[in-house]
């Protein structure tokens, strides 16, 4: 106690050598694509346990004076395998959180560089990971099934013939992953999300209605969603997320059967979602206009089998649905208010 107070950056886990207990120390982690809607949550969640300086926070995007003053920021352009090095030698960086992406909808607006990010990109960041033996974490998505797949429920292996170019590169990275990890025994994790949902704008994906609702209905009254209101979808609180992905990341190798695992915390329709705002919400009003989303929608699991997950490192999601929308509830109403 009287150690681990006096060190507040080294973990609690500690090495017994000799009877003595020696802290271990923190890991130093670099996050990509970290301006989006996981990345700054994420640095937040993970400095609280390994410290402020032990996370590093990256993107090609200008920060604002709150990413800037909450910790260490830099410029990581995931296309630029030297760049990348420097990054890691300088820092000495420990394990990587890839997050940069061209999400589901916006990859079908731009195909080639959908390509450039989500697929070299992957290249780059593998091949440094194996270089300097680094510990990687890459999200999937449910984005990475598609209509072949048995979709209620969706288990860890299964047919995966996605139709967007994002659930092809998704599947590209977990195949990779795993042939990296069994050929030079590089320490590859992945947990394929279902649509996360938090107060911050989301990147343009098919699951995005579960946040924009929240905005709309609190800001004019009404949302016009673009899934028809029985689009049944699996999704989760992002204080679940990171929770599972840094559960997930301190899970001891030999637990672990599989380098690639679905999780979830619930299923709902806009119409079972929209039933619970309205408890909060009794005049907010719902029109539905179906748009190519709809088609991406479709294809994807509606209820997502973590089973796996559970048995192997002992995931269990606490936030459910009534929990989550008094969540959002609270956390919009405190943006729409900052930005007054
Ligand atoms: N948000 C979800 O619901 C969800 C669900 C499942 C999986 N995921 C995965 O989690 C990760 C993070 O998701 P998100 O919602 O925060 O995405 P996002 O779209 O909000 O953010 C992605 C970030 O990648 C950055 N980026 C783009 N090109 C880059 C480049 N060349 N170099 C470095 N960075 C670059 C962008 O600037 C952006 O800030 C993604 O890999 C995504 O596939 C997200």
């Amino acid at each position: 106690m009287y150690l681990r107070r006096l060190c507040p950056n080294f973990v609690k886990q500690t090495i017994r050598t000799y009877g003595v207990a020696v802290p271990k120390k923190s890991p130093k982690i670099l996050i990509t694509g970290g301006l989006g809607q996981l990345g700054v949550e994420c640095a937040k969640y993970l400095r609280g346990k390994y410290g402020r300086d032990n996370v590093i926070l990256s993107d090609i995007i200008k920060p604002t004076n709150d990413v800037v003053n909450d910790g260490p920021y830099i410029f990581a352009d995931i296309l630029d395998f030297k760049g990348l090095q420097k990054i890691v030698v300088n820092h000495r960086v420990d394990w990587l959180i890839h997050f940069s992406a061209l999400l589901s909808a916006i990859g079908e607006q731009n195909v080639p560089l959908a390509v450039r990010v989500n697929i070299e990109g992957m290249h780059n960041v593998i091949e440094l990971a194996k270089q300097y033996k680094l510990r990687i974490f890459v999200p999937s998505t449910i984005g990475a099934f598609g209509p072949d797949s048995p979709r209620n429920p969706t288990p860890n292996v299964t047919v995966q013939r996605p139709r967007t170019i994002y659930g092809v590169s998704k599947v590209h990275a977990e195949l990779l992953g795993e042939y990296y990890y069994h050929r030079f025994g590089l320490d590859f994790r992945c947990l394929r999300f279902p649509g996360v949902i938090s107060s911050d704008p989301p990147g343009g994906g098919t699951t995005d209605y579960a946040i924009a609702i929240f905005h709309d209905v609190l800001r004019k009254g009404h949302y016009q969603c673009y899934l028809k209101p029985d689009t049944r979808l699996p999704m989760m609180h992002v204080r679940d997320a990171l929770r599972a992905l840094s559960e997930f990341l301190e899970a001891p190798n030999e637990k672990l059967i599989r380098r690639v695992y679905n999780v979830t915390s619930m299923s709902f329709t806009p119409e079972e979602l929209t039933g619970k705002i309205s408890k909060y919400i009794p005049e907010l009003q719902i029109t539905y206009k179906p748009d190519s989303r709809q088609d991406i929608a479709d294809s994807w699991p509606q209820v997502f089998d973590d089973s796996e997950a559970r048995r192997d490192w002992q995931w269990k999601p606490e936030v459910d649905i009534d929990n989550l929308v008094s969540l959002m509830i609270k956390e919009v109403k405190e943006k729409i208010a900052a930005s007054r």
